[in-house]
């Protein structure tokens, strides 16, 4: 299941990434920092580090390439647009995350947008006071924007609100698009979301639309910048409890930071066939974490996994090393209030947390079994190859026993002949 997740990467997860990229805003980040004049030492500071830290990603150049690629594949369908449901809210990361995600499910649905909070409007807060409200111009260069979606993705048309938008039916309920994250859960692929919007289509509209185009209202989904917001907040608050680690949150991969580790074994699971393999069993794959990190000269390691019993072994396993590794995770850094926010997210939800601390940590260490590993170290890599780096992460399968992938910056344990090849199969050039 996991080996199809990533082979059937479909060209649109790329474009998610270069979309999200796509307007990185340059105007709207120098807006921001108008605004927020204390933003501009170049260290950063620690009041603009969670700023600081969600505004870098592993994947920056935009490249309309892929989703150039991706809208000429899909047949348009010119019955059917796409709305931003809501007025804007929250700071500039949140709004940005909200349009990208909304027109990445636009380009998948092959469906045309209704320009995003395009005009200038007033509103009120929480204790009605009155409040300008952002339009996409503050936030996003327009005419860049417009250009860059014209050149990428020519076959869909960006409407503007206004009288275009009286000859489209609209649908009364908004629809929530299904989760697209594939590399986190499966069953999250363009087909499952495809599905789904069709069947609420049909569902909705029970009268005919008479040749006109059907208005779809998507509700917002700022759950993706919540969960790097608090992932922004435990790097923020690792780097506030030790202070010795350099974590500059305006480095995308801050090179003298934390070590990130990711643990899944198979000790308690009878039945799997990867029992007694490499790496597979808690001491082995323990000490390996722990190994790399000594040999990283780091005394602090963010550890994850999805079973918490053996979170704690592995705490207490570095704690008795000589000299002793701190182990942290997520619960063991946050403030009460942000733990207790962490709780109301869903498991996966929480997951994302550590994928997204993990991808920019100093090194990264896990076991090939774990879809984190390979979608956390390819990433990695990537970004590493765009700095100039040039590596070889498999060379590592000739020169050690039970390696499958190091490039210096990430490595991954064990080895799995299936998921080798199917991997390496499916990497993006
Ligand atoms: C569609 O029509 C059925 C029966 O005519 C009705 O029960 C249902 O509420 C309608 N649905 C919508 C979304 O209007
Ligand atoms: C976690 O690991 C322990 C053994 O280390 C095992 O007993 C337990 O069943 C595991 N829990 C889950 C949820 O897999």
């Amino acid at each position: 299941m996991y080996v199809k997740q990533l082979t059937n990467k479909p060209p649109a997860f790329y474009a998610v990434a270069l979309v999200v990229t796509l307007a990185p805003l340059y105007f709207g980040s120098y807006q921001y920092r108008i605004r927020h004049p204390y933003g501009g030492g170049m260290g950063g500071s620690f009041l603009t580090f969670i700023q600081d830290w969600l505004d870098r990603d592993l994947i920056q150049p935009f490249d309309p390439s892929p989703i150039a690629a991706h809208c000429k594949r899909s047949t348009w369908r010119s019955d059917l647009i796409f709305n931003l449901e809501g007025g804007p809210r929250g700071d500039v990361a949140e709004l940005r995350s909200s349009v990208l995600d909304f027109i990445f499910y636009a380009i998948e649905a092959s469906a045309s947008i209704v320009l995003p909070y395009a005009e200038e409007r007033a509103g009120f807060n929480e204790e009605g006071k009155a409040v300008e409200l952002p339009d996409f111009g503050m936030l996003f260069d327009r005419t860049w924007f417009l250009e860059a979606i014209g050149q990428a993705c020519p076959q869909m048309t960006v409407y503007t609100p206004g009288a275009e938008m009286e000859d489209m039916v609209s649908l009364p309920r908004t629809y929530t698009p299904y989760s697209r994250r594939i590399d986190i859960g499966k069953g999250n692929t363009k087909d499952d979301f495809l599905h789904d919007l069709d069947a609420w289509l049909k569902e909705g509209v029970n009268t005919t639309s008479g040749g006109r185009a059907t208005l779809v209202s998507l509700e917002r989904s700022l759950c993706n910048e919540d969960v790097r917001r608090l992932a922004a907040t435990v790097v923020k608050a690792s780097a506030a409890m030790y202070p010795w680690l350099k974590i500059n949150a305006r480095e995308v991969i801050p090179s003298q930071a934390f070590v990130g580790a990711y643990l899944h074994t198979f000790d308690y699971d009878a039945e799997s066939s990867k029992n007694g393999e490499a790496y597979s069993g808690f001491s082995a794959q323990a000490d390996a974490l722990l190994a790399y990190a000594a040999q990283h000269n780091s005394h602090v390691v963010y550890t994850a996994s999805e079973n918490v019993t053996e979170l704690a072994r592995l705490k207490q396993k570095a704690a008795y090393l000589s000299p002793p590794i701190i182990a942290i995770t997520k619960f063991s850094v946050l403030t009460d209030s942000d733990v207790n926010t962490l709780k109301s997210l869903t498991p996966r939800q929480q997951k994302l947390v550590d994928y997204e601390v993990l991808r920019r940590s100093s090194v990264f260490v896990g076991p090939i079994w774990s879809p984190m590993s390979y979608a956390i170290a390819l990433a990695r890599n990537e970004w590493w190859s765009g700095q100039g780096r040039v590596n070889d992460p498999w060379y590592v399968t000739h020169a050690e026993t039970g390696i499958a992938f190091d490039d210096g910056m990430s490595r991954v344990l064990g080895r799995d002949g299936l998921i080798e090849q199917r991997v390496v199969r499916a990497i993006w050039p």
